[in-house]
């Protein structure tokens, strides 16, 4: 049987590797991302990092890395983080754990971004992922409405809010065939803050099957 946290794990320490003295870090958010934190710690290099979550910014302290408040950085070396659902394109859905509003934000702000994650997030197509969507709470029933025409289903988390103090839809039935149309319509919502499609963020990505690592790099992979 696959062991789907060790090969999370390869895929961390792998991308970890790519990491030098004096850079400053994007930390990721979720059970992949925080295999990245702890490799990076292990290494003991002379780094700083941001924080997608507050939950990364608490691991990453306590292991010792110095973690910088994004709100005074505008621009990142290098950003590693985790996907629910990774192409050959390296588009992604991202979000199950609720951070993929910070997430894009560094990932933007990061020269280089790379996606770490198990064989199981490979997918042929996306919209078999439930898309997550972040909003505005004031705005709720008005964006939940207009997210019906391009989902078959919505479900709001339940008692859930993410660090920013939103809410969190997952849009479930989505039509994947034109996927920057459905980011631009998306963000065209006012309410919507946030949503989990990775378009153009992703530079690499790393992914362990079965313990062994295959590297993507956008414009270079088989489909
Ligand atoms: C956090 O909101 C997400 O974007 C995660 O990066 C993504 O869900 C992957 O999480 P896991 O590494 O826990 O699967």
């Amino acid at each position: 049987m696959i062991d789907r946290d060790a090969d999370k794990r390869l895929a961390a320490v792998a991308a970890v590797r790519e990491v030098c003295d004096d850079m400053l870090v994007g930390l990721g958010t979720g059970s992949t991302a925080t295999h990245a934190i702890a490799a990076l710690a292990e290494r003991r290099l002379r780094i700083e990092t941001v924080a997608t979550s507050h939950a990364s910014a608490k691991l990453a302290e306590s292991l010792g890395l110095r973690v910088r408040d994004f709100a005074e950085v505008s621009r990142v070396d290098l950003a590693i983080d985790g996907a629910d659902a990774i192409d050959a394109e390296l588009y992604a859905v991202k979000g199950a754990g609720g951070a993929m509003l910070r997430e894009k934000v560094v990932a933007d702000a990061a020269d280089r971004m790379i996606v770490i994650a198990d064989g199981s997030k490979r997918a042929q197509r996306l919209g078999g992922t439930p898309l997550p969507v972040e909003i505005l709470p004031f705005a709720k029933s008005y964006v939940v409405a207009r997210l019906a025409h391009f989902f078959d289903r919505t479900a709001e988390r339940p008692n859930y809010r993410t660090d920013n103090g939103n809410i969190v839809v997952d849009g479930h039935g989505w039509d994947d065939t034109a996927l920057q149309t459905l980011a631009d319509s998306l963000v065209a919502i006012p309410g919507v803050v946030g949503h989990g499609l990775f378009l153009r963020e992703i530079d690499a990505a790393y992914i362990a099957d079965g313990g062994i690592v295959t590297r993507l790099e956008r414009g270079r992979n088989p489909r």
